[in-house]
């Protein structure tokens, strides 16, 4: 395999950007991820859809339709390709929009699929053009097209593929073109999880981890994580290692808040870079409307990391408005941080 698949995103990140890190592919977090649905918690409708999809192709024995997940980082779309690949019975590859540069990249990885493997592209918002166009005969032909010559001389050769699936995820909906959106058959958006699902996802992660963790301590960590499994995972590493090495080994409800508070994250899941975030708009921009680039170009962060890190939380939270005319803090806000 080459390092263009598995590769995973490497924008810029802290511990609660939700976004893969390297530790997450340490072998303890493989362990963490649900295998099978009997494992998954939360998304029932999401999960209710891929059941009945996966039951029918495999009753038809032909592969389940091309899939596009959609929502923001961490809430579990590599998973459930990981799921569905495990649940059809076929291997999964993974790589990644930016991962594939060439045409060649993408031919490379389509013609080493078997009957029925999973191949899912993270980020596929960001795969260049020139790439994409191989997609699309891939996705509805199972095929892909080389074109020797130009002008008359011009001829085509057919290449035939195995039947695979697509799994695609975006954070960014609006930037897939039509062509690609329009080849999914199954289209799901990914929610933030309830507290009650945070808790189990606690507790079952406490439990493969060899951790005992109490009611009280399993709320706490499920009320600051963004509603994001995976920040309630990291967040739990966290908490394991502080109270392995500043208390006796004990999960509280004191360590939680003591390991938390070193991490910068408040009650409610804030983090420093939100707090920059809202302290911008606040400061600079008189609590705005301001475009994003604005607050990027004020905080020297990326825009990108704000729009798919910082603002659906904010914005799940009513933190910020949306407007067609930039960004406003609201007045939930104003009242959360005590400013008049
Ligand atoms: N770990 C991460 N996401 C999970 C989920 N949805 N269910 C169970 N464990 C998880």
């Amino acid at each position: 395999m080459t390092d263009k698949i598995l590769t995973f995103s490497s924008e810029k990140q802290s511990i609660v950007t939700g976004s893969a890190l390297p530790d997450d592919c340490e072998p303890d977090i493989i362990s963490l991820r649900p295998q099978h649905f009997s494992d998954y918690i939360g998304q029932p409708e999401m999960v209710e859809t891929l059941k009945i999809a996966i039951e029918a192709a495999k009753q038809r024995s032909e592969p389940i339709e091309h899939v596009l997940f959609h929502g923001p980082p961490g809430l579990g779309k590599t998973t459930m390709a990981h799921i569905i690949a495990s649940e059809m019975g076929g291997k999964l590859t993974v790589t990644s929009g930016p991962a594939l540069e060439k045409g060649g990249d993408l031919v490379g990885v389509l013609t080493h699929l078997g009957e029925g493997d999973i191949l899912f592209i993270d980020e596929i918002h960001r795969t260049p053009k020139a790439v994409e166009e191989f997609l699309y005969p891939a996705m509805e032909d199972f095929a892909i097209d080389f074109v020797f010559d130009k002008g008359v001389h011009a001829r085509s050769h057919r290449y035939r593929l195995k039947h695979f699936t697509l799994v695609g995820a975006t954070t960014r909906v609006g930037m897939l073109s039509s062509p690609l959106r329009d080849r999914f058959g199954i289209f799901k958006s990914l929610d933030f999880y309830s507290e009650n699902d945070l808790i189990n996802i606690t507790r079952r992660s406490a439990k493969l981890l060899g951790l005992s963790i109490d009611d009280e301590s399993a709320l706490e960590l499920a009320k600051r994580s963004r509603g994001t499994p995976r920040i309630v995972n990291r967040l739990l590493k966290r908490v394991r290692d502080y109270a392995q090495v500043r208390s006796d080994g004990t999960i509280s409800v004191e360590t939680v808040e003591a390991a938390l508070a070193l991490e910068g994250v408040d009650k409610v899941g804030l983090t420093n870079l939100d707090r920059s975030y809202i302290d911008t708009i606040i400061k600079f921009y008189n609590g705005g409307p301001v475009g994003i680039d604005a607050i990027a170009a004020t905080l020297q962060e990326e825009s990108d990391t704000l729009v798919d890190v910082v603002e659906p939380f904010l914005l799940k939270m009513g933190f910020i408005i949306r407007t067609s005319s930039g960004r406003k803090v609201s007045e939930t806000a104003y009242r959360h941080f005590g400013i008049k």
